[in-house]
């Protein structure tokens, strides 16, 4: 989801350019003492303990005024997490990712809805030559091709991109476009290599060019580079929300899930940096008097593309939700709202931009389930616009963050058909041996692990090992298999049906993966 940039530098220009030096609080020594946001400080730091997050950075920029930027709780196990502290920030790249796009539009390279994207990138197939012949780079930021979630055969993928790109012609997309969002990372992903490929540079080089110089933001791309910053936070999550309360972490591994996806969420920044930039598109691409960004395309990645949520809301809200190109748009109690989130494996994120009032809240976390940053926003809004207190956000925190916990511990145990007693497998464990192969997901196999002498209790076993996926498979009934494989917060929890073809051997498993069965062939 990374340019050594000294991130004090940056703090110090920041705080240059709004003369506001005094707002970078620290506790005892807040200089908005009376202001409205003169208990944000304990209120955050009891949402942080409260919500369980073991470190986070909130920033606030008003009026053209930073008016308030802190760090919480740690980053690892001995630093603290402050305001120049670098997290992942997952989907939050999705606005740079348009934004880069937009330049190149704005320098006529480009065009958003008129030309193909199969024109700027020759590898962009898909299974309808109508669908290639048609879709264009608003499509793909927008969210609206119809495309699938093909997310588990993309992420933590050692493949080339090339022979990626080459599986997406056996996708079945939806049978028209639609003015709804289904969300896709992949097709993230083509946006920002169309765009690259046109450029003649990677896209995370021309993003780094477009965007991160000429805003001096300390953000980069990759977890390789983000290991070599001197102030980055780890990942982690909790095994329960009482543990999370409690304080009681699992520190993640900091993987390189989204390098093969990068403009779909590889990049990181600090709380400071992404303030920044929401206040830069806030201002359609001028920041410090100067148009750093083509004005007409930062407008247009702020104009209504797609349908998020066609669900009427609360009155809070707007009535649905629509999306740009990188963002969520919204409103709030009456105040149009941009926004989006970002989660990767062990940081949540989340970035609002309130024009009219001119205000813009960032909000990082280094863990990995987390509702803090999406509800925090509107109690900042709250106090700071003087808005009319409809909910407990914090409250609201808490029953969310509750029911996410839930929800993982609901999908780890998996949703199973009944298991039949005493059905046991038809064949030998060795006939289920063997390279099974996916045109979308590749390579998955399947090996016996042979219980070493008659002596020995341990039978033999069947492991199986697909991606960065790999676990023993426990006999469910007849020739079904139950996995449950775990790789930092991802897992595989699913049934695994092994099938017989005509001759009597076995021609192939099914598994579902990305919410649909796929099936694999078993390779000669
Ligand atoms: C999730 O919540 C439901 C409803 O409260 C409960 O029945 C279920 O056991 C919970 N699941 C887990 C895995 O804790």
């Amino acid at each position: 989801m990374n340019l050594i940039l000294s991130s004090i530098l940056i703090f110090q220009a920041l705080a240059a350019v709004q003369g506001a030096q005094q707002v970078f609080s620290r506790p005892g020594s807040r200089g908005h003492n009376d202001g409205p946001l003169a208990n944000l400080h304990e209120y955050l730091e009891n949402a942080r303990i409260k919500t369980g997050i073991p470190g986070m950075s909130v920033a606030v920029f008003h009026k053209g005024k930073l008016v308030f930027a802190e760090g919480f709780g740690k980053r690892n196990e001995h630093d603290p997490f402050t305001v120049e502290t670098l997290t992942q920030i997952g989907s939050v790249t999705k606005s740079f990712t348009a934004a880069t796009v937009g330049e190149l539009v704005g320098e006529g390279e480009l065009d958003w809805d008129t030309t193909p994207v199969s024109k700027y990138l020759p590898e962009f197939e898909l299974k309808d030559p109508a669908f290639t012949s048609q879709i264009t780079l608003q499509d793909l930021l927008s969210h609206r091709t119809g495309f699938p979630s093909i997310d588990t055969a993309w992420f933590f993928s050692t493949k080339p991109k090339k022979e990626l790109m080459k599986r997406l012609k056996y996708v079945d997309t939806k049978p028209k476009m639609s003015p709804y969002v289904l969300y896709n990372n992949v097709m993230y992903a083509m946006a920002g290599e169309a765009a690259a490929n046109v450029a003649g540079i990677p896209f995370e080089d021309l993003a780094r060019e477009k965007i991160f110089k000429p805003l001096s933001l300390s953000c980069g791309w990759s977890t390789e580079e983000l290991k070599k910053r001197s102030n980055f936070a780890m990942p982690y999550n909790a095994n329960s929300f009482e543990d999370a309360q409690n304080g009681i972490f699992v520190q993640m591994p900091l993987t390189n899930m989204a390098a093969i996806a990068a403009p779909a969420g590889d990049m990181h920044c600090n709380v400071l940096d992404i303030v920044r930039w929401g206040q830069t598109i806030m201002h359609y691409g001028e920041v410090d008097g100067k148009q750093v960004l083509n004005k007409n395309s930062v407008k247009e990645m702020l104009a209504g593309q797609s349908i998020f949520s066609k669900d009427r809301r609360s009155a809070d809200f707007a009535p649905i939700k629509g999306y740009g190109m990188g963002w969520i748009l919204d409103s709030y109690k009456g105040n149009i709202m941009y926004h989006h989130s970002g989660h990767i494996d062990g940081y949540i994120t989340n970035l609002a931009l309130f024009p009219d009032s001119e205000l813009v809240i960032g909000h990082l976390t280094n863990i990995d389930t987390a509702e803090l940053p999406l509800y925090s926003i509107y109690h900042i809004a709250d106090e700071i616009l003087g808005l009319q207190k409809t909910e407990d956000w914090l409250q609201v925190t808490i029953e969310k963050s509750r029911e996410l916990f839930n929800q993982t511990a609901e999908a780890i145990r998996g949703n199973f058909p009944k298991r039949i007693e005493n059905k046991p497998s038809t064949r030998e464990l060795s006939e289920f041996e063997g390279d099974y192969v996916h045109p979308i997901y590749g390579d998955l196999s399947i090996r016996l692990e042979r219980s070493k002498g008659v002596k020995e209790e341990k039978e033999d076993e069947l492991s199986f090992k697909f991606s960065v996926y790999e676990a023993k498979l426990e006999h469910y009934h007849y020739d079904t298999f139950r996995v449950f494989a775990k790789y930092s917060i991802f897992f595989v929890s699913e049934l695994v049906t092994f099938m017989m073809g005509d001759d009597g051997g076995i021609s192939g498993l099914k598994v579902k993966l990305d919410d649909e069965v796929r099936v694999f062939n078993k390779k000669e």
